[in-house]
């Protein structure tokens, strides 16, 4: 998308001069960021100048300086001195337009909005370059795991060509509840929104929006890839239950949502679903709403970022690492972490793994036959056949795992075995990572 700029003077502060701040939006994270700037006020040159929220006299709190003016107009924003715009409103709008026009007036943005950066974030940094000013967004993946800067710096003499990880703490909290206390998705759900680590709407983190909006960031900073959210395939957890993670444990796993994405022979393939992960890998051992990314490159193999996620204290760090970055980068139009380059793909889900299917039957002679006569149908070897004893017979759950094959043979295969009127429920697919 072309992008055209009004001739605008570069706001940007010298070494020794005062940086001002205004933040947007004062919530969980623009909250914690105030603090974090305050309480560190004697150590960096940032001077918080403006907060910026809607309905803000509700929002005033006795530790903010009297220095500092509340507004909930944005237009008093951009006509400000401030230098840097921290947007922390989230959503695509009104964020969008005001990060948009904070760089056109000649100001740096620092967010932490992973769904603002997935969907235009191309656009917006073409309009940073454009303008001279800076875009940082090291909040947006992994809250306060300094993923993005580890990717582009510190594996910047590597050739990245998979990143993979757990990069919702909702989720992985839901399933780590399920998994401990034999719960149900519902009861995990309940819990997880009593104890502030779920949304009253739950949509966005448990059927993995929110985790491919990083992970199609994350696509971009390690893997120099240009692609859509809309393009990747998301699969809910909402499916799983505790007959799950007896299997997985069953064939030394535990059951993750897990975001990843790979480079192999030109051709990009990514997803977000739930999966099978091997407990002695590091992804089984992130629990609650703790996150990780592993990266894998050509020459430096693998490499792992963790810790917390999310959270306002992580995450204001996060943002004010961004706001210490941006000083350092002295010339115009530089950019972290940018990929100007970033190369647009096409987006395949098509992962070629060993696989598990949950079955839950009304038991009666002949079933695994019929099953396996559709899989060697489509060439799908069988590796394994589970199945529990203690379950009722109504609604018998159990498992099949397959050797690896394409994602989407077996998707053709579950399709013709809907058909079968032993079925309880719609069987369910992970694959096993290996
Ligand atoms: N929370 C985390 O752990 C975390 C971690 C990583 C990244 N992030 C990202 O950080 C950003 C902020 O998240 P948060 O958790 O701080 O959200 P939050 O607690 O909901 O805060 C958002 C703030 O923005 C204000 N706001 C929303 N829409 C507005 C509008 N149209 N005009 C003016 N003000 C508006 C809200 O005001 P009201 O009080 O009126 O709603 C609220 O004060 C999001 O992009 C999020 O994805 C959050």
């Amino acid at each position: 998308m072309g992008t055209s700029v009004r001739s605008v003077q570069p706001s940007r502060p010298g070494p020794a001069q005062t940086c001002k701040v205004a933040l947007v939006g004062f919530g969980t994270v623009g909250s914690a960021v105030a603090r974090l700037l305050l309480a560190r006020a004697h150590e960096h040159p940032f001077q918080l100048t403006h907060i910026c929220n809607r309905n803000v006299q509700r929002k005033k709190a006795d530790w903010v300086p009297g220095t500092v003016r509340w507004t909930d107009d944005i237009d008093e924003i951009l006509a400000s001195d401030a230098n840097i715009v921290v947007e922390l409103v989230g959503g695509l709008q009104p964020a969008y337009d005001w990060v948009r026009r904070a760089l056109e007036s000649g100001k740096s943005v620092v967010t932490a909005n992973k769904q603002l950066i997935a969907h235009h974030g191309s656009e917006l940094l073409d309009l940073a370059r454009a303008s001279q000013q800076h875009l940082a967004f090291g909040a947006c993946v992994a809250g306060g795991v300094p993923v993005l800067s580890g990717l582009y710096d510190g594996l910047a003499g590597d050739r990245l060509f998979k990143v993979r990880g757990i990069l919702n703490g909702t989720c992985n909290y839901i399933l780590t509840r399920i998994e401990q206390l034999g719960a149900s998705f519902d009861e995990a759900l309940k819990e997880a929104q009593q104890a502030g680590f779920a949304e009253a709407d739950p949509t966005d983190d448990v059927d993995g929006p929110d985790a491919r909006a990083k992970l199609v960031v994350l696509a971009r900073v390690g893997l120099n890839a240009d692609v859509k959210p809309q393009q990747v395939l998301c699969r809910s957890i909402r499916d799983l239950v505790t007959v799950d993670f007896e299997y997985a444990h069953d064939l030394g796993c535990t059951v993750r949502q897990i975001s990843r994405a790979e480079l192999r022979d030109g051709q990009f393939f990514a997803a977000v679903e739930p999966a099978l992960v091997p407990q002695g890998s590091p992804l089984a051992s992130v629990s609650g709403g703790q996150n990780m990314v592993m990266s894998t490159g050509e020459f430096g193999g693998e490499t792992v970022f963790s810790g917390h996620g999310a959270g306002g204290n992580p995450t204001a760090v996060a943002v004010v690492s961004d706001l210490l970055q941006l000083l350092r980068y002295r010339s115009p139009g530089a950019q972290a972490p940018d990929r100007p380059d970033a190369r647009p793909y096409e987006v395949s889900g098509d992962f070629e793994t060993p696989h598990y299917l949950r079955f839950v039957v009304k038991d009666s002679p002949g079933i695994i036959s019929s099953l396996a006569g559709i899989l060697s149908k489509y060439q799908i070897n069988i590796d394994a056949v589970f199945q529990r004893p203690g379950h009722d017979k109504a609604a018998l759950p159990f498992v099949i795992t397959l050797e690896a094959c394409k994602t989407s043979r077996v998707e053709t295969a579950i399709a013709e075995m809907r058909q079968f009127a032993f079925l309880a429920q719609a069987p369910l697919r992970m694959p096993i990572l290996r």
